[in-house]
């Protein structure tokens, strides 16, 4: 009986206090400077005690950092621009009952409305997973991010080797996003950027040593997975690679990931790595055992690498 009081408490006050330290401009405030709950109430015009207790209740969650000298500081920078993805939660039971999704960021246009807000908060989650699978990736000088977002796999890459050179890759709104990241992170003479629907936009044959496609797959159906990775293929060099990074379906976090991708958009899932070795292989790549990075949730990376003849079954699994 406790347990269920905590399972349900656990999970309203993480969100409400969450959604609460973003209303009362709690979580920008410390964004931009760590501070004490003294200073964050005296900035904000907040009641003492109730701010120490929701920064307190904050940290508890692991959204929050308290410093040793007591400040406190979001755990990634931009923690509030993954606010408007709340709302959507408060439709599940509709979309249940009709299995409509409330949005549709499978959709270059919706996708353009909410990725712009969101992708720094995400990026920074990833930064020390794709530090470590940086040290892991072969060499590769000419690097395609698609669905670049605030790049943190590419840049991981651009820091590990500065003569890499990035092309991020994303809808235009978001590409703002992405420019910040690589400046913060001190990479940007290594990157250039490319605006467009990665369904529809013109690539370079030949042009890439590694594109990467981190976290964009599970946004949409299997077929249309299937038609993405055939659509990256002829990019690849002809010695280079194509590697996938996403998330491993199964499991506490990735199950609720997935009811949230069933909220927000037509088809989207997290596939198996399997589905991604034959697609990979339909494509003519030479496909690597996919390998589990230490994440929560727990993500996969497969590397194909493609090779000189293709042998293409033309058949998709
Ligand atoms: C979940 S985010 C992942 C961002 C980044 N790769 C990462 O791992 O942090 C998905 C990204 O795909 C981009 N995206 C979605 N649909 C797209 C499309 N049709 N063309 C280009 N980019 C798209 C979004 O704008 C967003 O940056």
């Amino acid at each position: 009986m406790t347990a269920v009081l905590s399972v349900l408490t656990n999970a309203l006050g993480t969100v409400h206090a969450y959604s609460a330290a973003v209303r009362l401009g709690v979580l920008d405030r410390i964004d931009r400077e760590p501070g004490t709950a003294a200073e964050v109430a005296q900035a904000c015009g907040l009641n003492g005690h109730g701010t120490a207790l929701l920064l307190a209740s904050l940290e508890t969650t692991g959204l929050v950092d308290r410093l040793p000298d007591g400040r406190y500081q979001p755990i990634v920078p931009g923690l509030a621009g993954l606010h408007p993805m709340l709302a959507m939660w408060d439709n599940l039971s509709d979309v249940v009952r009709n299995g409509n999704p409330v949005l549709n960021l499978d959709k270059p246009e919706q996708a353009a409305s909410f990725y712009p807000q969101l992708v720094t908060a995400l990026g920074a989650a990833h930064e020390s997973t794709a530090l470590h699978l940086a040290q892991n990736l072969p060499a590769a000088n000419r690097v395609l991010d698609v669905g670049a977002g605030a790049s943190p796999w590419s840049i991981a890459l651009a820091a590990r080797d500065r003569v890499c050179k990035v092309t991020a890759m994303d809808l235009p709104a978001v590409l703002n996003t992405t420019r910040r990241a690589t400046n913060r992170a001190g990479v940007a003479d290594q990157f250039d950027y490319l605006p467009g629907d990665v369904f529809e936009i013109d690539l370079p044959v030949a042009a890439y040593d590694l594109v990467l496609v981190a976290h964009v797959c599970h946004l949409f159906d299997p077929d249309t997975v299937g038609s993405l990775l055939g659509r990256l293929r002829p990019a690849v060099a002809p010695s280079g690679a194509l590697t996938v990074v996403d998330i491993v379906p199964g499991g506490r976090a990735a199950t609720l990931h997935e009811l949230g991708l069933y909220l927000r958009t037509y088809g989207g899932a997290d596939h198996p790595p399997d589905r991604y070795r034959r697609w990979l292989a339909a494509d003519g790549f030479t496909v690597t055992e996919p390998v589990v990075l230490d994440s929560d949730p727990p993500m996969f990376v497969i590397c194909a690498q493609a090779s000189a003849n293709p042998n293409r079954t033309g058949e998709r699994p």
